[in-house]
């Protein structure tokens, strides 16, 4: 790296999950301690635009490691993405701001707005991920997944109790607009009948004739995980054709969307773990001269992995976990 490191900035950015602020505190404190000095860039790449920094030290990421949400807030910037004149914007404001480098905790398109910042202008930029999709490329989990993979699971556990008395069908929609991974390992987690998700052709007849031979087993009672973005169009839009079926319209059906509750509520105890890794990782990454990389965690080792693969290239789910589904359920 050209610039001596003396001052780093972090940001969060795109959906919130469960650990960035564990995360931010790794950052913050691995930083201090290194003898660096530490900028919050508030609102994501928003605040960035607008130069809404903010001084950190140790004191001012105490007591946040087992919160939700993110202390320096988010915010989904889609005119960084498209506007040049935005990024220049921003790496003025970082340069004002005195800030070397800089750490953004996020999503794919957190990390395509560092990629440009990095290509653009010459900013050192290492990602931490930080989504609960689980969808990024070069690490095995991302920071939230755990978290809101276990919310989803409680609550599959409550509906499992309540359609199981009234013999119900259940469909419950989890997060995920673009991947599975969610679905995939609660509905296994959660020992859901049939899972749906983005990554594998959804036929609808085939779906429907799967629901009436499991609602015409002994057990009565099913749960149908369903991921978002899956080609079926949501829970809701699967009830409707259920009901719409003369041959499926007697089966008592119900939709449950978990939304935005898989997003908060205090970070499990290995999200704080992964976080506080990955945050760690991120500044040393930059102390030994690392730029445009991702930190992320494969089999168990810290791996660094150019940013722009983490954004671009797909993660795959693991086809066997859907097959064990089937196998079963
Ligand atoms: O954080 C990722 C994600 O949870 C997606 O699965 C979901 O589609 C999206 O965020 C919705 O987020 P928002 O309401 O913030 O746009």
């Amino acid at each position: 790296m050209t610039t001596p490191l003396n001052r780093i900035g972090v940001f969060t950015s795109g959906g919130d999950a469960p650990g960035m602020n564990a995360c931010i505190r790794a950052v913050v404190r691995r930083a201090i301690s290194e003898g660096l000095e530490v900028v919050g860039v508030r609102r994501g790449f928003a605040g960035m635009i607008d130069g809404d920094f903010v001084e950190m030290d140790r004191q001012s990421v105490s007591n946040v490691l087992q919160k939700g949400g993110t202390i320096l807030k988010s915010a989904r910037s889609q005119p960084f993405q498209r506007d040049p004149e935005a990024r220049a914007r921003a790496a003025a404001r970082l340069r004002e701001a005195g800030v070397d480098a800089l750490v953004g905790v996020g999503g794919d398109g957190t990390f395509q707005g560092m990629s440009c910042l990095h290509d653009e202008h010459g900013v050192p930029v290492v990602g931490c991920p930080g989504t609960i999709d689980n969808d990024l490329f070069g690490t095995d989990e991302t920071i939230g997944y755990d978290s809101a993979l276990n919310t989803a699971l409680d609550a599959i556990d409550k509906i499992r109790d309540t359609a199981d008395a009234h013999e119900r069908l259940f469909l419950v929609e989890v997060m995920g607009r673009d991947t599975g991974f969610i679905a995939l390992a609660c509905g296994i987690g959660g020992g859901a009948e049939l899972v749906l998700i983005p990554e594998m052709m959804t036929d609808e007849a085939k779906v429907r004739e799967k629901i009436l031979s499991l609602m015409s087993s002994q057990s009565r009672s099913s749960i149908v995980v369903v991921a978002e973005g899956d080609e079926v169009g949501g829970a809701h839009r699967l009830a409707e054709s259920l009901r719409a079926d003369p041959g499926c319209a007697h089966i008592d059906t119900r939709v449950t969307v978990l939304g935005h509750v898989q997003r908060g509520g205090p970070p499990t105890a290995r999200d704080r773990v992964l976080a506080s890794r990955l945050g760690n990782a991120a500044v040393e990454a930059l102390l030994e001269g690392h730029a445009n990389v991702m930190v992320g965690v494969v089999n168990g080792d810290i791996k660094l992995t150019p940013l722009k693969l983490a954004w671009s290239r797909k993660k795959e789910i693991d086809y066997d976990l859907l097959n064990l589904t089937a196998l079963l359920s």
